[in-house]
This record gives structure tokens, sequence and C-alpha cells, in this order.
């Protein structure tokens, strides 16, 4: 049996993520009706590895069974902005062709979207101007273990792998985000302590009942 750590490339490990994505958040799965729900999931998964510096697919026999993307802010050049910028504007006419298959009410899901990721960004920036919390300048943008591999210590060698990386760069503090789909109990165990909690406009669209959101975060 061979183990490897590889960087991740749209090309070769889009569409194995995007499955595993789908198995971890089967409700954003759902939404999609007559159509792949994996294409939605993948657009999910695109858009966070765009929004990353730094990533790494856990290999074993050549099957993926673990994926990593992690974000160390002041390295987030202007050209990765710009071409997530540019995918964020063709969301929109994506939803409404049926990329992803048929999505009720395509508009009020991207607006919803946009939503979420406004109230993140206004929490981070009151973090920044008012809160003693360490400078957060690393991010863990995805991360996810085949569920047959769960538990056996996969998903902390990831963000152990992360880590290491935010110190050779010197970096203060990373957070991430997460669901109520999302396994917070891991990050707890990892030493991550939630410092926000939020009612997520997307999510609470998806399951049609006010859905909280959360951040964690811990010193590097
Ligand atoms: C989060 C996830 C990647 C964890 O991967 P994993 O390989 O199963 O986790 P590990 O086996 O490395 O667990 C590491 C530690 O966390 C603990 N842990 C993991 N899940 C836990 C849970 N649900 N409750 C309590 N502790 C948990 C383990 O007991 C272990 O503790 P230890 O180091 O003291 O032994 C995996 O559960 C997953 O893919 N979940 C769905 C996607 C997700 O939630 N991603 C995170 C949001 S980006």
């Amino acid at each position: 049996m061979t183990i490897s750590l590889v960087p991740f490339r749209i090309k070769d490990h889009l569409q194995r993520t995007g499955e595993l994505a789908s198995f971890a958040w089967p409700t954003v799965s759902s939404v999609v009706q007559n159509g792949n729900p994996q294409a939605l999931m993948e657009e999910y998964v695109r858009l966070a590895y765009l929004d990353s510096t730094w990533s790494s697919i856990l290999k074993m026999d050549n099957e993926i069974i673990g994926c990593i993307f992690g974000t160390i802010r002041p390295k987030l050049k202007l050209k990765s902005k710009w071409h997530i910028l540019k995918r964020m504007m063709a969301l929109p006419k994506r939803l409404k062709r049926g990329d992803y298959g048929h999505i009720n009410n395509p508009q009020e899901f991207y607006f919803k979207f946009i939503e979420t990721e406004k109230k993140i960004a206004k929490l981070a920036k009151k973090d920044e101007a008012e809160s003693m919390l360490a400078t957060i300048d690393a991010e863990i943008r995805f991360l996810v273990v085949d569920k047959e591999f769960q538990g056996q210590g996969i998903g902390k060698q990831l963000v152990e792998a992360f880590l290491n990386e935010t110190r050779l760069n010197n970096c203060h503090a990373v957070q991430v985000q997460l669901d109520l789909q999302s396994n917070w109990r891991f990050f707890e165990a990892l030493g991550f302590g939630r410092i926000h909690e939020f009612e997520d406009p997307l999510n609470s669209f998806i399951e049609g009942t006010p859905t909280q959101s959360f951040i964690y975060y811990r010193e590097i």
C-alpha cells in the first residue's frame, strides 16, 4: 500500500473531490433536481481551490481519500482574486442555465451565497479591528476525508500538514468556517475554539429553516 500527499490539480482531482464533497454535504447536493448534484459540488470545490494558496490530496494506491485546501492570506495573489471574481460573476448565468441541473429559484440561491460570504467578511473585519485574538492570517478553506477512511487520523494528518506550512510562513492564527453538517467536533479535538456563530443565509435557504454556521479559530 502506497500513501502519498500531492498538490491538488483541477484537471486530475476535481471530479473525485467533488464526489467526496457530495457525500460529506448531502443537503447542498439535494438542492439540485433533475441533474448532477456533483457538478454543483465541483463548482464549490473549484471556488475554494481558487481562494487557496496551498493544497494537498492524500492518495492511497492512486485512490484519492482526502483533500485539504488552505489559504495563507498574505500569499493570495491579485491574479487568483481576479480568477475568483470572474468565476463568481459567471455563477448566476451558470445556475440559471442549469449547468448544475435544475435548482429552485437559482437567483435567490446566488444572492444567499453572496450574503453568507459578506457576513463572513464582516466578521473577519470586526475581528481585525476590535478583538483580542491573534491576527488571523490563515484559513482552512476545504477539508474532506472519504467516509470509509474516517477515524484513522487522516484528517489530522492533513490539517497538520497545512499548519506546518503556516508555521513556515510565520502565521499567527488560523480559522475555518463550519456549518452544522461539518465535523466541528474534529476541530475542537484539534484545539480549535468557536469564536462566532451566525445565521447562515445560504444554508438557511437550502434547509428551509434558520440555520447556524460557525467560525472556529486556533493560534498557531
Ligand atoms: C472532518 C474530517 C475531515 C475528519 O477526518 P478524520 O480522518 O475522520 O479525523 P481523524 O481521524 O484525523 O480525527 C482526529 C481527531 O479528531 C477526533 N474526532 C474526529 N471526529 C470526531 C467527532 N465527530 N467527535 C469527536 N471527536 C472527533 C478523533 O477522535 C481524533 O482525536 P485524537 O487525535 O484524540 O485521536 C471528516 O470527518 C470529514 O471529512 N467530515 C466531512 C467534511 C467536513 O466536515 N469537513 C470539515 C469542514 S471544511
